[in-house]
């Protein structure tokens, strides 16, 4: 299986890759810095451009079976753009005939009271003040993902940190997350090796715990 990598530089991305990599997967990556991927040198294929660029995106889901999406934006969150670059990876994936969609988003994004405690649902509202735009953006992106007519899943796990695999980790719809929840990267990228590997969760809006 070959698998469409969308912010594969970052730390979640890196963690993919190289789980990828690990379990015998093909992986193609587009990157803004090609240098950002050294460490993967000759593992997998690298594209250098931009997620609005949809010539590279169309280059990058090309003999593509699966594409994950786990990009997002930095600090100080003047760039808007998973809504865009989603949707040009959606169009992309539908001319290729590419079906399978994975969706990294965030348990801070969107409209969802009832997976959050009172003082993360806080925090929400906080955020989402301060940055409207990004939260708009972001919840367009689910929506985009959610209408795409792919077999999607959305990915929303709460703070994510650097510790190891977790092969507890609870995944879910329901799942209550809160302010101190956490999840580490190389337990979600272990988590979607298994859901590359035995899909069961097509059609679901996911949140995690550690
Ligand atoms: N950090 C958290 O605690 C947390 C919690 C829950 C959910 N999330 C979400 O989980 C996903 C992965 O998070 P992460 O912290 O592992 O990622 P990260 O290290 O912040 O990496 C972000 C990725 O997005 C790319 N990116 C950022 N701005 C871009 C732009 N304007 N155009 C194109 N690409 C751009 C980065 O590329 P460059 O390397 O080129 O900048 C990088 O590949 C994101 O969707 C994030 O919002 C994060």
């Amino acid at each position: 299986m070959q698998v469409a990598l969308f912010g594969a530089s970052g730390g979640t991305g890196q963690c993919v890759a190289a789980a990828l990599l690990g379990e015998g997967f093909k992986v193609k990556a587009l990157c803004r810095n090609a240098a950002a991927m050294d460490d993967f040198a000759g593992e997998l294929t690298i594209i250098q451009g931009e997620l609005s660029d949809k010539k590279a995106v169309h280059e990058t889901l090309c003999g593509c079976d699966v594409t994950i999406c786990v990009f997002g934006p930095h600090l100080p969150y003047t760039d808007i753009f998973c809504a865009e670059a989603t949707a040009v990876i959606v169009e992309s994936m539908h001319k290729l005939g590419v079906h399978r969609l994975i969706c990294q988003t965030g348990a801070m994004v969107g409209d969802y009271p009832d997976n959050r405690s009172l003082a993360l649902q806080k925090m929400v509202d906080l955020f989402n003040n301060r940055y409207p735009a990004l939260a708009v953006d972001r919840s367009e992106q689910e929506r985009i993902v959610r209408s795409s007519g792919l077999l999607w899943t959305i990915l929303k796990p709460p703070r994510l940190t650097t510790g190891h695999v977790n092969e507890e980790i609870e995944v879910g719809c329901d799942l209550p997350v809160g302010v101190l929840s956490s999840a580490s990267r190389a337990t979600i990228a272990h988590w979607l090796i298994r859901e590359l590997q035995h899909p069961s969760h097509i059609g679901e809006t996911l949140f995690f715990l550690d």
